[in-house]
Parts: C-alpha cells; structure tokens; sequence
C-alpha cells in the first residue's frame, strides 16, 4: 500500500511516499525555517503564507521522486493538529482536495503520536508495550504504547517543551532559530576541548520528584542571570551548560520510566532527539542500568519533521474518517482523537 503523507504544521512543507508503512519511496521537506532566523521564532501569518507557495511543487515533486502518480497512489494522510492553524489549514484543505477529486481515503493524522513513528522506519521493528518520549518544538509527552493506537499518557512538561527551552535560551544567547542545533553545535565544540569541565551550572527542575513530569521553564530565566553575570563571555559553556541540563533531566526521568513500566521498547522521537549529546546519553544510561530493552531513534533527518512519519503512522493506524469531516486542530494533543 502506498500512501501520501503530507505535513504543513509549523514552518515545514513536507510530502513522501511511503509503502507499507516502511519503505521509504520519497521524502520532500522544504522549511522557511531561515526567514524566521532573524526574529527568533515563527512568524505564523508568515508561515501560513509560505505553506501555500510551497505544498504544490513539494507535493508534485515528492510524487515525481517516488515514480507515483496521484492515481496510482492507494491513499493519501495529513497532519490535522496539533500547530499552527493557519500552516495546518494548508495541508488540510489540500489533502481534502485530493481525496475528493480522486477518490482516495483520507487518514487525518495526530502529529504528535506519528513523531513517534518515525522509529518504524529503521531495520528493526518495536515491540510492544513500548515507552515512548516524544520531544518536539511544542510538547514533551512521555507515553506508553501497547499496540498502535493503544496509548496511555503517563506525564509531560507543566510549562515549556524541552525544543522551547532550547529555542529560547538560544535566543537569549543570540542564536539563530532554530535554537536546538545551534545549541547543540556549540555545546559540542566546548565539550570536546574541555572533556573535564563538569557541566552543573543550572538546576534540574524535578528530576527527584516521583513522576514522569517535566518543568523547563526556569532555565530561561537561569541563563538570563548567568548571560548578564558572564556578560556574554562564553556562550559555548552556556550553551553546554543548558544542553546538559536538559538532556539530564529528560534521560533521568525516562530511565525512571524504564524501570518502573519494564517496556520492551523505548522509542525516542521529535525534533529534539536529533540531539547527539540527548541520544548519547541514553545509550551510556541503558549500558550503565544494564537495561534490557530494545532503544529505537530515528535517524537525525526523520526526528524533525516530515512526511514520512506522517505516512507511515497512517499505515499502522487507519481510522476511517470521510474527508468532510477532517478539519485542522491546531489545540490537538497526545492524547486527543481525531
Ligand atoms: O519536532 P520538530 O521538528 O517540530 C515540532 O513538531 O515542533 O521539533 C523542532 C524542535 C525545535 O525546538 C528545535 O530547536 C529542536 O526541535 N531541535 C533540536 C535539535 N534539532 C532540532 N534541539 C536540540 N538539538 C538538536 N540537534
Ligand atoms: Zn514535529
């Protein structure tokens, strides 16, 4: 079966063409990420705007790419929420479209849960129950699965998402956005001269408490002090700093998951799970604990978004939905039904 996902949340215009849930056929992602550099953060209106200059000609090449044609296509998906309403429109009102004109069954797709799919698309196959850390611009949800569509929510973040506290801190320190990989770049750099440098500077908001919560929030104000403190001097430690207590916290309490639900998977996904110090420790945790558990990540360019996933997650879970009643839900969570 092949199925065309399209995914226009954010400031992403995506579409692939994915068989059978797994095989990748083509995978088309153009971001107007750079014209939201310089203020910091997505402009929606200009978003939106761009979603609709950039869905035909992704759409048509992601086809191309793929040797497909709208016909020859079984089926088509959209992300439906949750976003930014104006880019989700977008992808919604085209998808409808489509399926109307050409008579293709139309799966609305929660882009949250389809992150984490993404770990369907490497050569092992997750086994249930699974617990799952999804860890994007937005959210941070920590989840048990016990079979496709069978979710249970066992905690998030209170305030900030994990992608938010990098996204701003970066901002702060006078990072381009996207923040997270800049961070994530020059955190890098200072590690590997300073390898001894103990990274403790800021604190991790509750790590100890006996949850599966998280709180992000205070390390922007943290680092505000410390910037005016340093004044400016070393933003690679900064950005060490910050990363480390991030990814700190986020692999604690997921460990503390690990033990506590003893899943046979543990499936990362979002865009923050492409940071290499955040799947470096998982790996150095699982060794440690002597886990016996299967670690999925998707590789790098499939933690952030796309189609593929979008796809791949309308495979392993068709709801039938007629396309008239598939609308945007920019408020949509985890949890949230479609
Ligand atoms: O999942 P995603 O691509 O979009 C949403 O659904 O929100 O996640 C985007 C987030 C941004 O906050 C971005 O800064 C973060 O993922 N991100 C990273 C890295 N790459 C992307 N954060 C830390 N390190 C990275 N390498
Ligand atoms: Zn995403």
């Amino acid at each position: 079966m092949k199925i065309l996902g399209i995914e226009t949340s954010c400031d992403e215009t995506a579409a692939a063409v994915v068989e059978d849930g797994r095989e990748i056929l083509s995978n088309v992602v153009a971001s107007s990420a750079e014209m939201h550099a310089a203020s910091g953060g997505v402009i929606p209106e200009k978003a939106a705007r761009q979603q609709v200059k950039s869905i035909l000609p992704v759409m048509t090449k992601a086809l191309t790419d793929a040797e497909a044609t709208i016909e020859n296509i079984n089926c088509l998906a959209v992300t439906a929420g949750p976003g930014l309403i104006g880019s989700l429109l977008v992808g919604v009102e085209t998808a409808k479209t489509l399926s109307l004109l050409f008579k293709k069954p139309l799966i609305p797709v929660n882009h949250l849960v389809a992150h984490i799919y993404a770990n369907w698309l490497s050569p092992k196959t997750p086994r249930f129950p699974a617990l799952s850390l999804v860890v994007s611009g937005g959210h941070t949800d920590m989840v048990i699965m016990e079979g496709h569509g069978k979710l249970r929510w066992i905690g998030g973040t209170r305030d900030d998402a994990a992608g938010e506290a990098f996204d701003k801190t970066a901002r702060l320190l006078g990072l381009p956005y996207p923040g997270g990989p800049q961070i994530s770049k020059l955190s890098a750099l200072f590690r590997e001269k300073n390898p001894q440098v103990k990274l403790d500077l800021f604190p991790r908001p509750m790590v100890k408490e006996d949850n599966f919560d998280f709180s992000f929030s205070g390390l922007k104000t943290a680092i505000a002090r410390e910037i005016g403190r340093m004044n400016h001097k070393n933003k690679a430690r900064l950005a060490a700093e910050v990363e480390e207590a991030i990814v700190e916290v986020l692999v604690e309490k997921t460990i503390r998951a690990v033990s506590v639900f003893e899943p046979k998977s543990l499936l990362l996904s979002g865009g923050v799970a492409a940071n290499s110090r955040l799947r470096e420790k998982f790996e150095e945790e699982i060794k440690d604990h002597n886990l016996e558990i299967d670690f999925f990540v998707p590789e790098p360019k499939l933690c952030t978004d796309n189609a593929v996933y979008i796809a791949s997650y309308a495979f392993f879970n068709r709801p039938r939905v007629p396309w008239e009643k598939i609308e945007a839900r920019d408020e949509l969570t985890i949890m949230g039904q479609l």
